[in-house]
């Protein structure tokens, strides 16, 4: 599929969702992000000295912006927080969750990932997406622009990542796309961001994690309960990652 064939269906998907379009704020939206909540509340605790002491945070791929709302409230008040995705519909709905934990984003816009040519550089102390990297396509020119948007010392942290090595990649892919067929989908290859990050100049913390609540099945949560204690396994199979990618002192 050609990229921009990809992107419009994600911009469209929040268009024309039955609970997550613009025009929406739906019960079952609500309840689906308050359980989310409780995984990315556990990944920022799992965290913290990434975020402690952050002025302005950039979200990409930020959907309706629920956790930089969520966050703003609880875990960096002080802090400014841009809310960015490919959708302009996603965007618009921004202002539900602003109501819900009764804060103010400083910015809501629609942009890529990999076009940030809106914002300055060095303008960041953190740039962040929750299960929103695997979506990006263009990783390389991704973790490029924020580089570039980043200030020297600043973080790039992607959380709830759906990761797996070379030799499971096309099997993954493909169970993954049959469970959501209306979005096309990809899995980061751990080693292959990893190597990418560090081609970039960052630093790079990598931890895989099972402790995500969304794997409800009973199949799922089996499946991630025996990889949690099969250490030697996590790189190989898919897996859950988080991604920490900090660029150096003296980079500009
Ligand atoms: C699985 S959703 C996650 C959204 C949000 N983080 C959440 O948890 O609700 C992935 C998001 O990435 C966005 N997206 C896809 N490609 C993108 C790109 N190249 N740049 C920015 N956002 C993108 C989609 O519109 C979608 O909102």
């Amino acid at each position: 599929m050609k990229i921009e064939e990809k992107e419009k269906i994600e911009i469209d998907f929040w268009k024309n969702s039955k609970h997550e379009s613009p025009d929406v704020f739906s019960l079952a939206n609500y309840l689906n992000k308050i359980d989310q909540l409780k995984i990315l509340n556990a990944k920022i605790n799992n965290h913290l000295k990434h975020f402690q002491g952050v002025k302005s945070v950039l979200e990409l791929g930020a959907g309706q912006g629920w956790a930089s709302a969520f966050m703003k409230k609880w875990i960096l008040p002080k802090a400014e927080f841009t809310v960015t995705d490919i959708s302009p519909y996603a965007i618009e709905s921004v202002k539900y969750w602003e109501e819900v934990f009764d804060v103010s984003i400083k910015d809501a816009l629609s942009c890529k990932s990999y076009d940030l040519s809106q914002f300055q550089d060095g303008q960041f102390d953190l740039v962040y997406c929750y299960a929103a990297a695997h979506h990006f396509v263009k990783l390389e020119e991704t973790l490029q622009e924020v580089h570039r948007v980043l200030k020297p010392r600043g973080k790039c942290v992607f959380l709830y990542e759906p990761t797996c090595s070379k030799m499971f990649y096309k099997l993954h892919m493909r169970w993954v796309n049959s469970q959501r067929p209306d979005v096309p989908e990809d899995i980061l290859i751990t080693k292959d961001i990893i190597k990418m990050a560090k081609g970039l100049s960052f630093a790079v913390e990598h931890s895989y994690d099972f402790t995500s609540q969304e794997h409800k099945s009973i199949g799922m949560s089996l499946y991630f309960k025996i990889l949690s204690k099969l250490g030697f396994l996590q790189g190989l199979l898919p897996s859950s990652s988080d991604f920490i990618f900090i660029k150096s002192y003296n980079e500009n």
